[in-house]
């Protein structure tokens, strides 16, 4: 038998702020660890299958068998989402149908205007805005990635972040935001990309200068705050008010749930079944985007190692929260690679591991009586699928891909070097 770690292996190749060997070894354990669960083997000194009861692989079926079961949960799945089978879904887990995206409801604190998405969308292309004035938003969250950077993690700039980059693409559907939810607000989080030394490292006077500088931006500015002076917090309003405009719901998934029938392959359908019910990923991922907003631990956090990320623990100071990290959108996913908060993972890789149950550690002696020590998500449990279930899973999550997107970016204002401070 043959496992694809899945682990992305340009990992240690790349230029980070880390110590090379010891993430390179935290890999490659990761890697042993997940394999030797998927395999069966057990034994590794520090790791153990996620249950003591390993679910017995379900068997396979013949391409007939397959036909036969597409085409009734074809008849099924085409009909209202309220006549679906049930999701399985532990008892006292709230979860909500997957589905089509709901309209954006942007907050009455600030107001959509295209005036603001127009002024909004020239500073998230604008790396002037940045102290180096090399880096602005679309550097890490650029369009035809996925509104994502397709590294492991995020380019260095003042220091790395050393997490992978997020789509921003439905993030207007999140309320808590960042892997570990530390800002509750895109206002909030825009500003903290615009002042973090790790982003764009500048200060609110100089976001505000360089707008007061430049007769194309006051005019931008004008037209979406009429009559008001420049100030940083309407420059956050613009770019967030921008962010909650970038949306998706273009998949084939979506042309599915608008009533094609024919937009999902047989291939998709079990998939789309699995996902709901035998594979477990309901519990987690529901709702229109795929995701509970909530934090899980799914055993990724590398405790105790120099890679260490303790996610959500990090906000709450909370002991359980240790290890946990918020549940992200499935939209898309395929192009938002690498995956999960440490970009450590592709596809395959992560179905493998959710189907032997993630990977628990076991705690060494010295962490017996460590009450942070991270636990993983009890919702987590050996799956037993298949070649072909998990090949129906991969299949039905490609379904979520967005068309690709093309857009020309703004042409950005001038700014007047000489600061016609007489004006502002
Ligand atoms: C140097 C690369 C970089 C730059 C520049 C950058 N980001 Fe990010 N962005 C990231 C990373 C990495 C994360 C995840 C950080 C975390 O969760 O701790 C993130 C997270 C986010 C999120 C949260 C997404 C979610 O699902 O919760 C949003 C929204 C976002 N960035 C928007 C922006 C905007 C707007 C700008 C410009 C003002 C910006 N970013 C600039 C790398 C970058
Ligand atoms: C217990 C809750 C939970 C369950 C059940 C669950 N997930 Fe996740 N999923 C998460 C969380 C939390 C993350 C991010 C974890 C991290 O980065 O450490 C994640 C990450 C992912 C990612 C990476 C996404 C990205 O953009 O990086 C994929 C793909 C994924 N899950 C697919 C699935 C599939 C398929 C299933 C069912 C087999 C499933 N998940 C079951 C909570 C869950």
């Amino acid at each position: 038998m043959t496992v694809e770690c899945g682990l992305v292996s340009n990992r240690c190749s790349l230029p980070q702020a880390r110590p090379a060997i010891s993430t390179c070894a935290a890999v490659v354990t990761a890697c042993i660890v997940a394999t030797l669960v998927l395999v069966g083997a057990g034994g590794l000194a520090n790791a153990q299958p996620a249950s003591t009861d390993k679910k017995p692989t379900r068997p396979e079926r013949t391409a007939a068998e397959r036909a036969d079961a597409a085409r009734q949960l074809r008849e099924v799945y085409r009909g209202d989402p309220a006549n679906w089978p049930a999701p399985h879904v532990d008892p006292g887990v709230e979860w909500k149908e997957i589905g089509l995206l709901p309209p954006v409801v942007h907050p009455e604190s600030n107001p959509l205007s295209q005036g603001k998405v127009t002024l909004g969308k020239a500073l998230f292309h604008d790396a002037r805005l940045s102290a180096s004035g090399k880096i602005a938003c679309v550097s890490c969250h650029e369009p035809n990635l996925g509104w994502a950077d397709g590294r492991v993690v995020s380019q260095p700039h003042a220091r790395a972040l050393g997490r992978n980059t997020p789509t921003i693409r439905n993030v207007a559907y999140q309320s808590l935001l960042f892997w570990d939810g530390r800002a509750s607000t895109l206002e909030q989080q825009v500003e903290e990309a615009i002042t973090d030394s790790a982003e764009m490292a500048a200060s609110d006077d100089h976001v505000v200068n360089v707008l007061s500088e430049s007769p194309g931006y006051r005019k931008l500015y004008a037209d979406a705050f009429p009559g008001r002076p420049i100030e940083f917090a309407q420059v956050l309003e613009a770019v967030a008010c921008f962010e909650r405009t970038v949306v998706g719901g273009r998949s084939r998934f979506d042309d599915f749930m608008r009533g094609n029938a024919a937009a999902l392959s047989d291939e998709e359908l079990l998939g789309l079944d699995l996902f709901r019910r035998d594979a477990r990923c309901m519990h987690c991922h529901h709702g229109p985007i795929f995701s509970d907003g909530r934090f899980h631990d799914l055993g990724l956090s590398f405790y105790g190692r120099s890679n260490a990320d303790s996610g959500r623990y990090g906000v709450t100071g909370v002991a359980a929260d240790n290890g946990r990290f918020r549940t992200p959108s499935l939209r898309d996913v395929t192009r938002t690679r690498p995956l999960m908060h440490n970009g450590m993972f592709g596809l395959t890789g992560v179905l493998n591991m959710y189907n032997a149950g993630m990977v628990t550690l076991k705690r060494p002696a010295s962490q017996e009586d460590d009450p942070v020590f991270p636990v993983k998500s009890p919702l987590l449990k050996p799956l037993g699928l298949n070649r072909q279930d998990l090949a129906d899973l991969a299949a039905f999550l490609g379904a979520l891909r967005e068309p690709r997107h093309r857009e020309r970016p703004p042409a950005l204002p001038e700014i007047d070097g000489a600061g016609d401070t007489a004006e502002r």
